[in-house]
């Protein structure tokens, strides 16, 4: 047995052996979506009108896309979809990277309670990242009894077979496998964006950074064949999407687990090449692998956007061996140094954690140095938040003094770079994607730079998903007002 209720069972995880093929199973699920519909379609004649859904996403890139891909089988299914989780199938796709993240999680399942008391016919999931945790699992099953559908992030394509079992009445379904060594992408997706999209490259991560729980939640890393991501962009492509994010824990590390596959720059490279295709972006890199060949590739390769997040977690060499991140303060500053070198057009972000066990003021100092050497063009602070089953979990904590001491110098540095780095590019003409109705100013759209900075300027719905060449006029410290200098620019 691989999965079932869970009730009365001491633990909720399966390892699942593989006992169908992937493309079986994948078969199986649209058999599932087929008889799910036909659940939704009946509850329609029952409520007398179509039935909604809401998919709320904590967390990261991966979550986000994981989203979509649970509203594209909703979708499918016959759902309409709101964003109002007073809905009739409400999911709370969760991260536990942070324990605030959980707190939240928490926080608004009560308030769903309130909604499910006059809807008789709502159903509520929680899934993702949270429910791989059995203390979490736990808590939601004695003190949440009205979440109907419980499952983790290894069997996410799964989800239709759920849905239709829930649909006919099943109850608290806990659905948790410890791991998988499947990847099952053919169900529908419901792209948020219709001009960009994720594309899932690795799931999981082998580095265990100490405080981190993901390689516990995600599992071990698993590359996907470069020719499936490949047939995915050129569908996206033909589709309309111009900008793809290649998603994983560690994209540096792409393929090293299915011999003979691409590497991760040739892969870009691939990519690029994607007829349609104008910008490739991709999240997130370790420092520990960034290859030469990788810079190259971005360097040569017009469409690599202009940006590259790379995660420093601390300054302090004595802290990164502690958090095992497997590269020294001095080796982080030489690849920083030859990225702004190399390619001086290009703004590198970053990810601070501040109170790390034993954290020192001599430790910030050191993270402070290479934020003012660096002079990052944004940066994620995050106060380190202790994971249970984490080796960094059972260190000596930091006074409460002190981070907040650190934390706000950190984050006064950070914000000085970034207002020193965004104010160089006053004046200059840059390519932007239009992504959104500005929501502050009537009249106003947003466009994203290949560099991943932000610019307002005049325009209407109309112009969602054109490229256009943008003077950028007026610096607001993170984000400039600017105006499009030459003829619009043909999306094809
Ligand atoms: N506490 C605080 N921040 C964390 N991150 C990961 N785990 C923790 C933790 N336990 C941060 C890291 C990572 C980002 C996604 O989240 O900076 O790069
Ligand atoms: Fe967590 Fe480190 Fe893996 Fe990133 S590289 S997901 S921080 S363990």
């Amino acid at each position: 047995m691989r999965a079932g209720s869970g009730a009365g069972r001491r633990n909720d995880r399966f390892t699942e052996r593989g006992e169908t093929s992937d493309r079986a199973e994948s078969l199986r699920q649209e058999e599932y979506l087929q008889r799910a519909a036909q659940e939704v379609a009946d509850l329609e004649q029952e409520i007398g009108r179509r039935p909604t859904c809401c998919v709320t996403t904590f967390g990261c890139q991966m979550n986000a896309r994981d989203s979509e891909k649970l509203l594209g089988i909703l979708r499918r299914a016959g759902y309409a979809i709101s964003e109002s989780e007073d809905a009739d199938f409400v999911i709370y796709n969760t991260c536990t990277v942070r324990d605030n993240a959980d707190q939240r999680v928490f926080g608004r399942l009560g308030r769903l309670s309130h909604y499910k008391k006059s809807n008789p016919h709502m159903k509520i999931a929680v899934c993702g990242c949270m429910t791989q945790e059995q203390g979490n699992v736990d808590r939601l099953r004695k003190s949440y009894p009205y979440v109907d559908l419980i499952f983790g992030t290894h069997n996410l394509f799964r989800f239709p077979e759920y849905l239709y079992r829930c649909l006919r009445g099943e109850k608290r379904m806990v659905e948790l496998w410890e791991g998988t060594g499947r990847i099952v992408e053919t169900l529908p997706v419901e792209r948020r964006y219709p001009y960009k999209s994720g594309v899932n490259i690795t799931f999981g991560c082998d580095n265990f950074c100490t405080y981190c729980i993901v390689p516990y939640v995600r599992g071990r890393e698993r590359s996907r064949s470069s020719e499936e991501i490949l047939e995915e962009v050129r569908r996206l492509a033909a589709d309309g999407v111009t900008e793809v994010m290649l998603l994983g824990q560690n994209v540096n590390s792409y393929g090293h687990d299915l011999p003979g596959e691409l590497s991760f720059p040739e892969l870009c490279r691939r990519v690029c090449a994607v007829e349609g295709i104008r910008r490739v972006r991709f999240m997130t890199p370790h420092p520990k692998d960034f290859s030469d060949e990788l810079l190259e590739v971005i360097r040569e390769e017009p469409k690599m956007a202009r940006h590259i997040h790379l995660p420093m977690q601390s300054g302090s060499t004595e802290i990164l061996r502690r958090m095992n991140r497997r590269y020294t303060k001095e080796q982080y500053l030489a690849l920083a140094e030859k990225i702004r070198t190399r390619l001086p057009d290009v703004a590198m972000t970053t990810d601070i954690i501040v109170g790390f066990p034993g954290e020192t003021p001599a430790d910030v100092e050191d993270t402070l140095d290479v934020i003012r050497r660096v002079c990052f063009d944004n940066a994620y602070t995050f106060i380190y938040s202790p994971r249970r089953g984490t080796p960094a979990a059972s260190m000596e904590p930091v006074p409460e003094a002190q981070i907040h001491e650190s934390f706000g110098q950190v984050l006064a540095q950070v914000q000085a770079c970034a207002r020193e780095r965004c104010s160089r590019l006053a004046g200059q003409v840059l390519e932007g994607l239009v992504e959104e109705l500005n929501t502050q100013e009537a009249g106003y759209v947003t466009a994203r730079l290949s560099n991943n900075t932000l610019v307002h300027l005049p325009g209407d719905a109309s112009m969602i998903g054109q490229y256009h060449r943008i003077r950028l006029d007026e610096d607001h410290g993170f984000y400039y007002f600017g105006q499009i200098v030459t003829e619009q620019e043909s999306n094809g």
